[in-house]
């Protein structure tokens, strides 16, 4: 092949005519008659291909039948105005050079069947379609946007660690991370395992949350963010949840649950404009293929105050909902969790726009939340916060956290929680204690809803659910 620099299809794209240009990429279509083919080429770095036009009278009848769909190609040749509808510039081949053949046959991309569904199955090969492609480019254009928004604003990176001893929500969620050989474990004279003996000396597993790590973080350096993988082994087989997923979780010294739930909105609302500035080819790709309320979506939440209502008054709505008429699988009263089917009813339904919920029953939400004062009996709430988003539910989960040793101390008690493993944590109450707050964006369930995609496990790479570790 000549000696001359491949440009990327993005780029050629946007190319003036005229000029000899390298593309290399592979092979999406192929059609077209016996003296000429035109032939879709595309490397990821957009949506769209770049058309290879080839008169097969200038190569090899053999190099022509090499050329099928996923095969990998080098093209040299000149970038010409194209009369074709569809694209600007086209590329008529010079030279050729099949670098991987793609047996046509076997290649699983061939297969009629194109729904999300069965690429599932194929997910080692699902990122060359055009969808996941798009899906793949969104995604890191919000990672980069998440660490310029927090950068932006002073806040440091924190890495928690991964492995971890305590259950920071509280829920039992946890996968054990251990070495212990379990066809033959060593057990303690009263039966129990002997944990000692395992590689930590203590039982550890993959953490549920980098929370607790990063009140430390925060308490130290003032506002702190940490982005990385999230584990909970909880049997959840829904759309929304996975076992494996990558959780943002700012945290922030001197931050009441009102400086909370500013950052909160305007984290979001940055995120989302970010990804209509930046993203739009891939956003018109998925908005015409899947979801044609896409774009108008993403539009109406930059533009709109989120609504913000107490738990309490939500019962109320919801009560309210249920005497008119409106049927939920599960009951609705103060002191339940709430189900996606009333968080969606509150955002989709009734406000028509992003909730943020508050206040909420102590008994449901993690012992760290700061308790409210003044509470009837039976009727404690502490200063959690949802983000409630349309099609998702819960986007965000946060709270303002207990500042005060001595109710902090009392809860962990009540809730029959192991001091001993916590004292690290309890120090930060110890020693020049502040109100401080935070919380946990789901960044794939954000990606749901930048994509429009309605299935968790179609805008991560791999998904891990379960009974599912394929890949
Ligand atoms: O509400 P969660 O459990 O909150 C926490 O973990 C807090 N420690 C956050 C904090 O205050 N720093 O989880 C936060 C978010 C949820 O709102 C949701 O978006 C996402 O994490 N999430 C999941 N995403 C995918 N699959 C799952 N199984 C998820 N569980 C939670
Ligand atoms: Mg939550």
């Amino acid at each position: 092949m000549d000696q001359i620099t491949r440009t990327k299809v993005k780029d050629l794209l946007k190319s003036a005519p005229g000029q000899e240009v390298m593309a290399k990429g592979w092979v999406r279509t192929k059609r077209g008659n016996k003296q000429i083919k035109f032939i879709a080429l595309n490397d990821g770095s957009t949506v769209y291909n770049i058309q290879i036009v080839a008169d097969t009278s200038r190569f090899d009848e053999d190099l022509i039948r090499r050329i099928t769909t996923g095969c990998s190609l080098c093209v040299v040749g000149q970038l010409v105005e194209s009369v074709g509808s569809g694209q600007a510039v086209e590329i008529h081949a010079r030279q050729i050079e099949v670098i991987g053949e793609c047996d046509p046959v076997r290649y699983p991309l061939q297969k009629k069947d194109t729904s999300l569904e069965y690429l599932r199955t194929v997910a080692h090969m699902r990122l060359r379609t055009n969808t996941f492609g798009a899906i793949l480019r969104i995604r890191h254009a919000m990672a980069f946007a998440i660490h310029k928004f927090f950068n932006d604003k002073g806040f440091v990176y924190l890495n928690t660690p991964l492995i971890t001893e305590s259950d920071a929500e509280g829920a039992g969620d946890m996968f054990q991370v251990t070495t212990l050989d379990l066809g033959n474990v060593p057990t303690k004279e009263n039966g129990k395992v002997d944990f000692s003996k395992d590689f930590f000396g203590k039982k550890t597993s993959l953490t549920v949350s980098g929370q607790l790590e990063g009140e430390l973080g925060a308490t130290a350096v003032g506002e702190i963010y940490t982005f990385g993988p999230t584990f909970r082994a909880e049997n959840s087989n829904t759309p929304r949840h996975l076992a494996e997923f990558w959780m943002i979780e700012p945290e922030m010294a001197f931050y009441d649950i009102n400086d909370n739930m500013v950052l909160a909105e305007e984290f979001i609302k940055y995120l989302v404009a970010y990804a209509l500035e930046n993203c739009m080819d891939d956003l018109k790709f998925l908005n015409d293929k899947y979801d044609d309320a896409l774009i108008e979506r993403l539009r109406s939440v930059t533009g709109i105050a989120f609504q913000r209502v107490t738990y309490t008054e939500a019962v109320e709505i919801l009560e309210a909902a249920v005497a008119a008429g409106t049927t939920f699988e599960f009951p609705v009263h103060w002191g339940t969790d709430f189900q996606s089917e009333h968080e969606r009813y509150l955002v989709e339904k009734h406000f028509g726009k992003p909730v943020i919920l508050t206040d909420f029953p102590r008994d449901i939400k993690a012992f760290y939340m700061k308790q409210n004062e003044g509470c009837a009996p039976g009727r404690e709430t502490v200063r959690g916060m949802d983000v409630l988003f349309p099609k998702i539910g819960e986007i965000i989960g946060g709270s303002e956290r207990e500042a005060s040793l001595e109710k902090l101390e009392r809860r962990i008690d009540e809730l029959g929680m192991s001091r001993r493993n916590l004292e690290w944590y309890i120090d930060t109450r110890r020693y020049g204690t502040v109100p401080h707050s935070g919380f946990g964006l789901g960044f794939e369930r954000l990606l749901l809803f930048v994509t429009g995609m309605s299935n968790i496990r179609d805008v991560i790479p791999f998904p891990r659910t379960p009974k599912n570790a394929e890949f």
